[in-house]
Parts: C-alpha cells; sequence; structure tokens
C-alpha cells in the first residue's frame, strides 16, 4: 500500500507527462492533503491562437483524466470541481480542483486503466506519415464505450476504408487548407514559432516547446523556417503565392497515409464541455499509442474553428470575413461527414493510423513541474480562511514560477 506521500508523487510526474499546445506546459499545481488544486499560467500560454485560453481547457481536461487513471489505479475515486477562476487569464486564479476520494471508487468501471498507467509515460503525438491500416472492431468497440466516462463529451470514427466517397474528399481539403492557414499570417507564425527549438541543446535546456524533428518537417527546410521565424511578416507575400500550395499538399499526403479520424464532439462551449473532450481524447490516445497507432491533432480544422465562434480581443488580426466563413462552414463539413446536428460541436479531431515508433530524440520533454504542498489542518489552526488560503496556495506557486525562455 502506497503512502500518500507516493500517490501524489506518481500522479505529479504522470500530469508532468500531460500533453499542452506547443508543449507550453502551463499548469501548476498546489496539494491540500487528498485535493489537488490547479493553477494556469497565461504568460506561458499565451498564444493567437489560444483563442479565450481554449486550447489549455483542453489540455486541463487532459490534466484531470491523467490524475483520474492514476487515482484509480490506487483505489481512489475523483471529485472534480471547476473552480470560479476557470479559463480566467491570471495566474494567481484556480482552475480546477480535483481530490482523491475512497468512497467513490468504482474498481469495475475502471478496470482497464490499471493497463492506462504506464502507458502514459509513452502517449506522444506523432506529425510523421503513417502506414495506413484500419481501426479494428475491437479497438473501435473500445473507444466507443469510453463515453460512459462522460456527460457531455462524445467520439466518432471515421475509418477511410469503409468511407472512400466524395464527403471525405472535400474534408480532406477542408483539414488541409486549414492546417496551411496557420502559415497565412506572420502574427500567427511569430506565436507558434516562439516554441520551435532549432538545436537539440536548446531543447534539452528549456524542456519545452518543440525540436524541429518532431515537426515531420525535412533538414532541407529549415533554413525556411529560420528565415521566417526571424522575418514573419515575409508570409503575408509569400503564404498566397507558394506556401499555401505547399503546406496543403503535404498536410493531404499526411491524410492519405492515416487509417482514421477520430472527431469529439460536446453541445456547447462550458467549463465540463472542454474537460470532458480533453478527458476522452486522453484516454482514447493514450491507448492508441500502447497498441502502435500514431496520433496527431488536427486543431486548426476542429478546435480552432468553434474557438473562432466566439468573440476574441484577436478576433480581427485572425480572420478576414472570408476566413470566418470558412470557419463557420468547416463545422458543417465536419457534422455532415460524421453526421451530426447542426448544435453538436466538433471540439477536436485527431488522424491515426499504424506506424513505425518514433526515435527518443524525437519525444518532447518537460520541465519539472511547479507543485507545492500546504496542509489545511494546520492553516484551520490558526484561522485562516479558504479564499485567504488560495491567496496564500497561489503566492506560494508564484515563488515558483518558471521562466519562459
Ligand atoms: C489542446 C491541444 C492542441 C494541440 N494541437 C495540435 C495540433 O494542431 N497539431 C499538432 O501537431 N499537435 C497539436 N498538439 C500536440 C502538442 O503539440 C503536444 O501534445 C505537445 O507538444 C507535447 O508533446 P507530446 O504530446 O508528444 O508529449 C496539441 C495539444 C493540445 C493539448
Amino acid at each position: 500500500m502506497k503512502t500518500l506521500k507516493e500517490i501524489q508523487e506518481q500522479i505529479n510526474l504522470a500530469i508532468q507527462k500531460s500533453p499542452s499546445a506547443d508543449n507550453c506546459q502551463p499548469f501548476s499545481l498546489v496539494w491540500d492533503d487528498k485535493a489537488l488544486t490547479i493553477f494556469h499560467d497565461d504568460s506561458r500560454a499565451r498564444h493567437i491562437l489560444n483563442v479565450n485560453e481554449g486550447a489549455s481547457k483542453i489540455a486541463l481536461g487532459m490534466l484531470a483524466e491523467t490524475f483520474r487513471i492514476v487515482a484509480n489505479a490506487n483505489e481512489f475515486g475523483t471529485e472534480i470541481i471547476v473552480k470560479n477562476g476557470f479559463g480566467k487569464r491570471n495566474s494567481e486564479s484556480a482552475w480546477l480542483q480535483l481530490s482523491l476520494n475512497e468512497n467513490s471508487f468504482q474498481e469495475k468501471l475502471f478496470e482497464s486503466d490499471k493497463e492506462l498507467v504506464p502507458a502514459i509515460q509513452q502517449r506522444h503525438v506523432n506529425r510523421e506519415s503513417y502506414e495506413g491500416g484500419f481501426i479494428p472492431l475491437q479497438l473501435k468497440s473500445w473507444i466507443e464505450e469510453q463515453v460512459v466516462f462522460t456527460e457531455k463529451a462524445k467520439t466518432k470514427i471515421i475509418n477511410f476504408m469503409d468511407n472512400s466517397d466524395s464527403k471525405n474528399n472535400l474534408l480532406f481539403n477542408r483539414i488541409a487548407e486549414n492546417e496551411a492557414y496557420l502559415f497565412s499570417k506572420g502574427d500567427i507564425f511569430s506565436d507558434i514559432s516562439k516554441w520551435i527549438r532549432f538545436k537539440r541543446s536548446d531543447a534539452e535546456t528549456s524542456k519545452d516547446g518543440l525540436h524541429w524533428s518532431q515537426l515531420g518537417i525535412k533538414i532541407i527546410d529549415i533554413p525556411s523556417i529560420m528565415l521566417l521565424k526571424k522575418f514573419p511578416n515575409l508570409l503575408n507575400f509569400l503564404y498566397p503565392k507558394v506556401v499555401k500550395k505547399i503546406r496543403v499538399s503535404e498536410t493531404k499526403k499526411l491524410i492519405n497515409s492515416s487509417s482514421s479520424l477520430v472527431s469529439f464532439w460536446c453541445p456547447d462551449q462550458s467549463p465540463m464541455s472542454f474537460i470532458e473532450v480533453g478527458a476522452l481524447a486522453m484516454r482514447i490516445w493514450t491507448k492508441l499509442n500502447q497498441i502502435g497507432y500514431g496520433v496527431q491533432p488536427l486543431s486548426a480544422m476542429s478546435l480552432h474553428s468553434v474557438l473562432m465562434q466566439q468573440e476574441s480581443e484577436n478576433k480581427a488580426k485572425l480572420a478576414t470575413q472570408e476566413e470566418q466563413q470558412l470557419f463557420d462552414s468547416n463545422l458543417d463539413v465536419l457534422r455532415q461527414t460524421f453526421d451530426e446536428s447542426q448544435s453538436s460541436m466538433p471540439l477536436w479531431l485527431f488522424r491515426t493510423g499504424v506506424t513505425k515508433s518514433l526515435k527518443p530524440s524525437q519525444i518532447s520533454l518537460r520541465k519539472d513541474i511547479p507543485v507545492q504542498y500546504i496542509t489545511t489542518t494546520k492553516v484551520k489552526e490558526l484561522g485562516i480562511t479558504q479564499p485567504e488560503l488560495e491567496q496564500a496556495a497561489s503566492k506560494l506557486k508564484n515563488l515558483d514560477k518558471p521562466k519562459l525562455q
């Protein structure tokens, strides 16, 4: 039997490996006995595409599921409380609280979680070409069964083998166009490229962001990407002339090499919808990697199009009227292809397929996750109130604030 401290440390290690957009690692933790409070550092997550912190909200759901998988393997259920600070853009606001609860442990429901614990450490993005394949029936059923963990989120899969109709060609073109859009504006590319590490030593020192070899790009492309990192506004001119064509064709190759698309749906943009989509995606991504399938999120077509339905400070910078129309109609293309209703939100999309393992050097690194321990019982003896406690926790956390490279 593990001690509470040992379980907390096992959870911290697993959460450290949980993914974030661009590997920006924006979360920090405060443990109070069996309760873990999660804070979000908006200075790390600030990114023109992280519209209203939407990407961080999905990443938080993935983190919450990581907590639940490890908690369950230690015979604890999990209580989730969305805090008032959820989605707020200041690092003093707590976003979520997760608690270990022995009374809500349901062994039967979570039987397969024990196998997922070691797989959490192996989960990763693979942005290379895959070797096709298809999702066999047994795996498809496992994936579909995962909705028993959620109230709002659900998943739908398209196996390309079963669906060679023209709807998918339209979908493929749209996905490729949306992936290319990431290169359409200097403002977007400069936020993406700040996380690209060109030297191995930089990736090893910062332990965040992405080394270029993880991005599925060829060594021959490095000088042009370095040039664009330095002068991102060149893209405003180069995109319509050459870059768009190249990016569309590269993405189509990647999709054609895949076996399937996995989509994640929710009814609204409430906190629990983001958390549940992240949670469901975490389970499925981890399982797919465990049995030899590569996974790459395709956020530009899905998450981004959904977030562009919201008002946001960068809306005008992000999309011309024409582009906004494209985002709106992306949702309809996804709904038609996956046979979903008008009110259903395609919050996230993955491609997957059978693939070779990545080289160890292509696996992204992690910083030590900032974590603090406090004890309410001691604080209660001193007569400190809950808001004061949270304030104290956020102050403690800021002492350890990681520096952005
Ligand atoms: C909300 C979210 C959105 C992401 N979107 C994309 C994406 O559009 N394309 C992509 O290649 N990777 C995407 N990623 C993957 C991250 O870049 C990746 O998880 C992170 O760099 C850590 O690497 P790892 O997953 O290999 O551990 C996304 C991850 C998250 C959590």
